[in-house]
This record gives C-alpha cells, sequence and structure tokens, in this order.
C-alpha cells in the first residue's frame, strides 16, 4: 500500500464534478419532469412528480410509507423504467442512455445488503474484496488490491475485512461493504432507500460519515429516510412525498416551517 500513489489512490473516491457533457452548468444533477405511475387498476403511485435534484448535495426524501418514495428512487436509475422524457442526468434523458452505464453512474443502496455469496450459497468466491471488484470486473477493469483497501477504509471498515464472507459480517458491517462496492464504480450519484434503517446507531452514524465525505467530494446524494433526526444531520434539502405528490420541498434547517396539513402531521408525529 505504501507503493501506491496518491493520485491513483484517489481516482477512485473522486467524483469529476465538471464532467457536464455540455450541459451548461446548471445546478440540477438530475432533473424529474411531470413524472406519473400509474396503476393498472388506474390508481397512481407517482402523480405529475416535478423535482430538481442538486448537484453536489444530499437531497433527503420524507414522507409517510406507500407515498411513491421508493418508486421515485427506482425511477432514477430505471430500476423501474419512467417514460421518456421524464428523468434528466446531466439534462440527457437518462431512457436514452445504456442502462449498465446509467447504473454505474447512478449506484444504488437498499435497507438489506445482499453481498453476493448469498446469491451463490456454492461458490467459494464471496469474499468482500470479491464483492467490491465485481462492478469494475464486469467492464473488464480488475481493481488492485490496494484500491480495494482503499475503498474499506473510506467506508470505515479495516483490512481483516478483505477476505472474510457475507456471513462472518454484522448487517451494519455489510452495508458498508455495499457501500463500498457501489463506491467501485465511481458513481456521481448515490440513492439510498433507508440505508440505516436496519442498523444500530453506531452504524448508521459510520454510514451517515461516509456520505458527508462523499459529498464533500462532490456526489450527489438522494436518501430516503423515515428518521427526520437523520434527515436534519444530513441533507441539505428535504422533499416531502405524500401520495405520490411532492408536497414541500425545504432546505432541512426549514423543516419545521413545512405547510402542507400532511406533511405538518407526519413531522409532528415523527419529532
Ligand atoms: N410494482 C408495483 N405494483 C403495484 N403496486 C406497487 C408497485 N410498486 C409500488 N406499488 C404501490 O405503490 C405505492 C407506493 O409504493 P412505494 O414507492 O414503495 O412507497 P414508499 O417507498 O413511499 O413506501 C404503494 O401503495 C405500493 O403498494
Ligand atoms: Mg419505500
Amino acid at each position: 500500500m505504501e507503493n501506491f500513489e496518491d493520485g491513483a489512490r484517489e481516482h477512485l473516491l473522486s467524483v469529476n464534478v465538471n464532467e457536464n457533457d455540455g450541459f451548461n452548468g446548471s445546478e440540477s444533477k438530475i432533473q424529474v419532469k411531470n413524472l406519473t405511475r400509474c396503476l393498472d387498476k388506474g390508481a397512481s403511485i407517482l402523480k405529475n412528480v416535478s423535482l430538481e435534484i442538486p448537484r453536489g448535495k444530499i437531497m433527503g426524501i420524507i414522507g409517510p410509507s406507500g407515498g411513491g418514495k421508493s418508486t421515485l428512487l427506482r425511477a432514477l436509475n430505471r430500476l423501474w423504467e419512467p417514460p421518456s422524457g421524464t428523468v434528466f442526468l446531466d439534462g440527457k434523458d437518462i431512457t436514452g442512455v445504456d442502462v449498465l452505464e446509467l447504473r454505474r453512474k447512478v449506484g444504488m443502496l437498499f435497507q438489506l445488503p445482499v453481498l453476493f455469496e448469498e446469491l451463490k450459497p456454492f461458490s467459494k468466491t464471496g469474499t468482500v474484496a470479491d464483492n467490491i471488484r465485481y462492478g469494475p470486473l464486469l467492464k473488464g477493469k480488475k481493481i488492485s488490491d490496494e484500491q480495494v483497501y482503499k475503498l474499506l477504509t473510506f467506508a470505515d471498515l479495516d483490512s481483516s475485512f478483505f477476505n472474510k464472507h457475507g456471513n462472518e459480517l454484522s448487517v451494519g458491517q455489510a452495508q458498508r461493504v455495499a457501500l463500498a462496492r457501489t463506491l467501485a464504480n465511481e458513481p456521481e450519484v448515490l440513492l439510498l432507500d433507508e440505508p440505516t434503517s436496519a442498523l444500530d446507531p453506531i452504524s448508521t452514524q459510520n454510514i451517515e460519515d461516509v456520505l458527508v465525505k462523499l459529498k464533500s467530494k462532490g456526489m450527489t446524494i438522494v436518501m430516503v429516510s423515515h428518521s427526520i433526526k437523520q434527515i436534519k444531520r444530513i441533507a441539505d434539502v428535504v422533499c416531502l412525498l405524500v401520495g405520490g405528490e411532492i408536497v414541500e420541498v425545504l432546505s432541512s434547517e426549514k423543516l419545521s416551517e413545512a405547510k402542507h396539513p400532511m406533511a405538518r402531521r407526519f413531522l409532528d408525529l415523527s419529532s
């Protein structure tokens, strides 16, 4: 690790904030325009949602369950395919981008981490290091041991995790491995769907610290959370989604000034 050059070491974790592909300096990394999702029965999960997700900031998404938060998040990396002309990354319609390329740029973490060993119980592979190497390998790129160690350190895991298997990890540790695995793809945007709701307070704090570090490197982060306290701790701006509609977008210091009656009720009950 000593021989490893600092520049190369940093490379995996830096976000090229100037890489706008001709998109002329908008403050928004992602734009959502009039996004609607209807079920066959006619009910809508998302109703004409428009949202500007600021570049290099942490946006929190909160609201009662069933309100469409996960659906909105999943539209941003096409886990649910939005209609064309509704979601733009750096000004480009995401439905026109290669889906695997998009998912590398727009990484995602879920409530419960799934490490690959659990998907392939009979495989001899599936160590933490294998998990972290997986994304780049799909692109034909082998990342060095040093880079794996660097990602582990960044995700607040020491080098002893390198050869561990998923079944030797706590949920909090596995979530940090999942985070390191996502970061190995050098994403520009990180989507998080209640990433700490299964974690203890210390693991939660570890993850929050990493998110704040990533923001300082220019990453754009969108996090669904049911914890108002967490949103106040780390989000810059908060979007309140109720019944498939965005009812307010506020800076996190001004969250208590939300006016929509359902948003007020939700905030009062959760604080
Ligand atoms: N694929 C689907 N088919 C049918 N209903 C769905 C589907 N996905 C989500 N829903 C429904 O859409 C609503 C919003 O879901 P979701 O986006 O998961 O909300 P949240 O994450 O805010 O709890 C819920 O009523 C849910 O049951
Ligand atoms: Mg959800």
